[in-house]
């Protein structure tokens, strides 16, 4: 399976209005969609608001974005790390999903980003959280290893298992003031108890067949660990707790 094909399965999953019953949404809103991938977010968001722009520097994922999409939704291939804000046109909100994880330096990209908000303009933020070792029992054997190894990626600034939990605190800290804070989101694959299904446990197996990090962090422990992971997912007895975090905050 590619990663586009991942995606694709994963965004059938996401449930994306649900979310977005939780976004003071009106007409006349500016919408930017940081790290839209295919976006499909930003495609339902354009439905609601006057205008979205869509950032990724996936050229292929752009590509199927700009496939089909609204009048009034664009995309651009820009690194949003890097891309200074201040140059864009200000506006009311701010729809990021799983992207933050990726960010260097979470805080600086937030302040940054809240900088280009009009007053009272929403930033939702959607992550992560202790994507592995939050789906294992205490007693689990790997439980020590694979938290180590969310350490070491956290420490790496390449990609931060541990995101979910430092969103709140980061919002806050750059004065966005907390409207909704779910620290528990349902998310079939992501967030779930009890056995996942057949499709949930396939993308599982290509995301563990990709993470080429994780496969040398465990070495040749990699195929064992890789099995106990699935036969956890699939087990009635699985329980995730906190694996994904959502929050909107409001810049007064
Ligand atoms: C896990 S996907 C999430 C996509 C989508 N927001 C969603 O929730 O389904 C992360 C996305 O962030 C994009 N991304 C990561 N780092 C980026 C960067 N520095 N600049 C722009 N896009 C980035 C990736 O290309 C990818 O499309």
């Amino acid at each position: 399976m590619n990663l586009l094909k991942e995606y694709s399965i994963q965004n059938t999953w996401r449930d994306w209005e649900r979310y977005l019953e939780k976004l003071p949404l009106d007409q006349n809103q500016i919408v930017y969609d940081l790290g839209c991938s295919i976006g499909t977010v930003s495609h339902l968001l354009a439905k609601e608001t006057k205008q979205v722009t869509g950032f990724d520097n996936d050229k292929a994922l752009l590509e199927i974005a700009n496939k089909g999409k609204e009048n009034n939704c664009k995309f651009v291939n820009a690194n949003i790390f890097t891309l200074d804000p201040n140059k864009l046109e200000k506006c009311d909100g701010i729809w990021m999903s799983f992207a933050l994880a990726y960010m260097q330096n979470p805080d600086l990209f937030i302040a940054k980003w809240t900088k280009c908000l009009n007053s009272n303009g929403w930033f939702a933020i959607v992550d992560i959280d202790d994507l592995f070792s939050g789906h294992l029992p205490e007693n689990n054997k790997f439980l020590k290893e694979i938290k180590d190894f969310e350490c070491t990626s956290e420490k790496s600034k390449v990609y931060d298992f541990k995101i979910g939990g430092k969103i709140k605190l980061l919002m806050e800290k750059n004065g966005l003031e907390i409207i909704v804070a779910e620290e528990n989101w349902y998310d079939i694959e992501l967030n779930f108890s009890g056995n996942a299904n057949k499709n949930v446990i396939e993308n599982w197996q290509a995301r563990l067949e990709r993470m080429i990090h994780l496969n040398n962090h465990f070495g040749e422990d990699y195929g064992e660990f890789c099995d106990m992971f699935i036969n956890s997912l699939s087990s009635e007895e699985h329980v995730a707790n906190g694996c994904v975090k959502f929050y909107i905050g409001i810049k007064k």
